[in-house]
């Protein structure tokens, strides 16, 4: 398994680039289940979780290809598909979930199998599945895979509130709904810039949809869909890992593609902490304002609030802030496990169920450290570009799931960083 050396570093500074967006992406490739026509999407992200999404796409007859090297996704689907996601490729990635609303409202019937927990948590799926049920859905689950029959052959509108504002179950049910017989409402529904995006892409696919970005979304079921051409909004996680740079590094750092608007509750969490963020024609400029970061407490939550997929970075900003923050994790009820590799490095941090005190030092060491998911991974190497020494991060094929090319964007702007492929 190949891992990263980072040797800790000064000031950077240059431009980084921000990707079209990981989780909007993985739910607007599913889309194309929903209609014979073809669907192109611009400006994709080129990550090993877009590649798992694709092969599941063709394992049900759809048809993806790859243009650009990977920027532009030509996907269709016509004529009868294949209705089971097998569990080789679901295990890998959780988001393969998504394709189980499509398919119910494509084919009247799946089987989809349970994506099994994962490191930050358990990540049950029964929001979908309640819901999917109340839209005229039997679903059972047998040998570990969702078997799931709409009655009469296809979902009906209904009124569904969620008891939380599942991202996953949002798009699940939005995309059941574009084609159910009647309207759906969604109450509590997510309100991410990615569901947003998704409905934008299936309102110009033909679908009606009202109110998304609000907790109330609204869907008028049509007969058919048919094709367009979207382009994936930018990654707003991306985007926040690397407004994290320059600020625990130092020096000044442009985000291409960067607005404000995407990460509204993050920025002023930035703020607070004494770091500048000023929007520029291109993107976002991030710099230090005086050379001081103050301690800040965040808790994380659905979007509009703090998004838990910046947590682990955010706290490695904090492991050298001057005073205590007190992080609170409140969407998984796992997502604290960079912190006792970031103690490794020197931190201080006492972790208490889904409450982390971080307690601010001078610097921290370079060290031999674990990355154990997507962002923790990430995290460890914002920490590391700072400390004093060499830092080895191991099993860094979790950072290539949702950050494509990290070491040249991050070599771009002067961090001395470099991957070990290992034989
Ligand atoms: C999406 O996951 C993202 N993934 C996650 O990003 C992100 O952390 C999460 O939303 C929250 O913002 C993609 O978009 C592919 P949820 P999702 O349903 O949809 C519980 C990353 O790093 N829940 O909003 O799975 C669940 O257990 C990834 O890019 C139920 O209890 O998130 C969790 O505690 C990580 N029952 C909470 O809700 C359900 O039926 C949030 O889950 C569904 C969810």
């Amino acid at each position: 398994m190949d891992s990263i050396v980072v040797k800790g570093g000064g000031a950077l500074s240059g431009q980084i680039p921000i990707a079209g967006a990981k989780n909007a992406c993985l739910t607007l490739m599913p889309a194309t289940l929903l209609s014979e026509e073809p669907l192109t999407l611009t400006n994709a992200p080129r990550l090993s979780d877009i590649r798992t999404m694709t092969e599941l796409l063709r394992s049900l007859g759809a048809e993806v290809s790859t243009m650009q090297e990977g920027k532009v996704l030509a996907l269709s689907c016509h004529g009868a598909i294949n209705t089971r996601a097998e569990y080789d490729i679901v295990r890998k990635m959780r988001a393969s979930n998504l394709v189980l609303g499509p398919l119910l409202a494509r084919e009247g019937h799946a089987q989809v199998s349970l994506p099994g927990g994962c490191a930050i948590g358990a990540r049950p799926m029964d929001i979908h599945t309640d819901s999917l049920a109340l839209m005229g859905a039997e679903i059972d689950l047998r040998d570990g895979y969702l078997h799931a029959k709409a009655q009469g052959g296809s979902l009906k509108g209904a009124v569904i509130d969620f008891p939380f504002a599942s991202v996953g179950a949002t798009e699940n049910i939005m995309m059941a709904a574009t084609l159910a017989k009647g309207t759906t409402v969604i109450n509590n529904a997510a309100r991410e810039p990615e569901i947003v995006d998704l409905a934008d892409c299936l309102r110009a696919m033909g679908a009606q949809i009202d109110g998304d970005g609000t907790s109330r979304i609204e869907i008028q079921g049509v007969d058919r869909l048919g094709g367009a051409t979207h382009r994936v909004v930018t990654d707003r996680i991306e985007l926040g890992t690397y407004m994290l740079a320059p600020a625990i590094c130092g020096g000044e750092v442009e985000l291409l593609g960067g607005r404000i608007n995407l990460l509204q509750a993050f920025c002023e969490k930035l703020d607070a902490a004494g770091i500048d963020v000023t929007e520029t024609e291109n993107g976002l400029k991030v710099a230090r304002r005086n050379g001081v970061i103050s301690a800040v407490d965040v808790t994380t939550e659905p979007f509009p609030g703090f998004p838990t997929d910046l947590q682990a970075q955010m706290m490695a900003l904090l492991c050298t802030a001057d005073g205590t923050s007190v992080l609170e994790e409140k969407i998984f009820e796992n997502r604290f496990m960079h912190a006792p590799e970031l103690i490794r490095m020197g931190a201080d941090i006492e972790v208490h169920g889904g409450t982390a005190t971080v307690t601010g030092v001078k610097k921290l060491k370079g060290a031999p450290v674990m990355a154990t998911d997507l962002r923790a991974s990430v995290s460890l190497i914002l920490a590391a570009m700072a400390a004093e020494g060499e830092t080895r991060v191991n099993r860094v094929y979790h950072l290539d799931r949702g950050y494509e090319h990290v070491v040249a964007k991050l070599r771009g702007v002067g961090a001395n960083i470099e991957r070990i492929k290992e034989q």
